[in-house]
């Protein structure tokens, strides 16, 4: 059997090239290398109180979308969370093993609970995230930068339960990759998010919002200063992704000897950024044509996700004194 991979999204608003760079490419890319389990996480949703309407769209969208974006439910489980009741099990299970202090210092928690108003849900989020992971005991956990502090304290919590209960659960690596933290475009120092406006660009966006979107983006005043804004080093992050590594050499060839054009740059990246959108829409539009398709792959999905699940939550009752 080959070792396991897990991962996660919310189901709250449509997915960015910010969550496609730094988590769902990569999926894509390591899906055929892991056993891999991708869950959509939807009781994590909750958190942010979305209406019941906008939360079955969403559920259902961001799994169209992950399909579209090249994760092949033939080898790969994609499922609601909701579907395997051991998540929110396992999470209360953990809920004493984790520090109220170490809580409070999440970074998300505290962006999030200033947008959103604090509540409880939002406030223990990592402990169902920690459970998320554990139950599937998996070698690797790929994920966006801002997720690593979820992860370090997933690993606390299994030092914790370990130390008290007895070797019991696995500690989970997190993966990152290059494009880790894609910046937002009309505000470099922060990270793109759906929940910014005008930071992102969202994989269903039109040829003309993304567009609109890049020529607004930030740079500098002078495209040949000898380093990079942390706007234009976006663009070339943007650059090395979705162009040919022909068109990046010439960028950065251009950037050193003092040629570059910021507008040229940014036309280029609509040209590469619209190709590569489009077959994903369409791949997209004809699954959501289909909804009932979705859901069997879902349930396909959770069959196979609950057994593995079932194991863990029963292993954990056992050491705990439960069974
Ligand atoms: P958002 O912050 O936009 O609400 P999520 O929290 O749903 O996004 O993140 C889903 C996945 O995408 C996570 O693995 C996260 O690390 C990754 N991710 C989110 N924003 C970015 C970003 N700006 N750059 C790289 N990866 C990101
Ligand atoms: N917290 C992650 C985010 O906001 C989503 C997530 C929930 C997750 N559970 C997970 C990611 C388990 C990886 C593994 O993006």
């Amino acid at each position: 059997m080959n070792k396991r991979l897990v991962s996660g999204i919310q189901p709250t608003g449509t997915i960015h090239i910010g969550n496609y760079l730094g988590a769902i490419k990569q999926w894509a890319e390591l899906q055929h290398d892991y056993d891999s389990y991708f869950f959509i996480v939807d009781y994590h949703a909750l958190t942010q109180r979305p209406s019941a309407k906008d939360l079955e769209q969403a559920r259902l969208s961001t799994a169209a979308m992950l399909v579209a974006c090249g994760i092949d439910p033939k080898s790969s489980a994609v499922f609601f969370q909701s579907d395997v009741p051991e998540h929110t099990e396992l999470a209360w299970l953990l809920m004493s093993m984790t520090s109220v202090g170490a809580l409070s210092r999440m970074t998300q928690y505290k962006e999030k609970s200033d947008r959103h108003g604090q509540n409880a849900g939002l406030f223990t989020y990592p402990v169902l995230m920690a459970a998320d992971i554990l139950l599937y005991k998996p070698e690797v956990v790929p994920v966006g930068e801002d997720q690593v502090q979820h992860l370090e304290l997933t690993r606390d919590i299994v030092e914790t339960f370990n130390n008290l209960y007895g070797q019991t659960l696995v500690q989970p690596k997190p993966l990152l990759n290059k494009a880790a933290r894609v910046m937002a475009l009309n505000d470099p120092s922060k990270k793109m998010s759906k929940s910014v406006p005008g930071s992102a660009i969202t994989l269903l966006d039109d040829p003309d919002t993304v567009e609109s979107t890049l020529k607004r983006a930030v740079t500098d005043s002078d495209p040949n200063a000898g380093t990079m804004s942390p706007g234009v080093a976006n663009l070339f992050l943007l650059l090395e992704n979705f162009s040919s590594p022909e068109t990046v050499i010439q960028f950065q060839k251009q950037h050193k000897d003092g040629s570059l054009r910021y507008a040229e740059l940014k036309e280029q990246l609509i040209e590469d950024i619209n190709a590569f959108l489009s077959p994903v829409q369409k791949t997209y539009h004809s699954l959501m044509n289909n909804p009932e398709h979705i859901r069997s792959m879902l349930e396909t999905g959770a069959k196979k996700a609950r057994p593995i699940a079932q194991q863990t939550v029963s292993d954990v009752k056992k050491a705990l004194g439960l069974s």
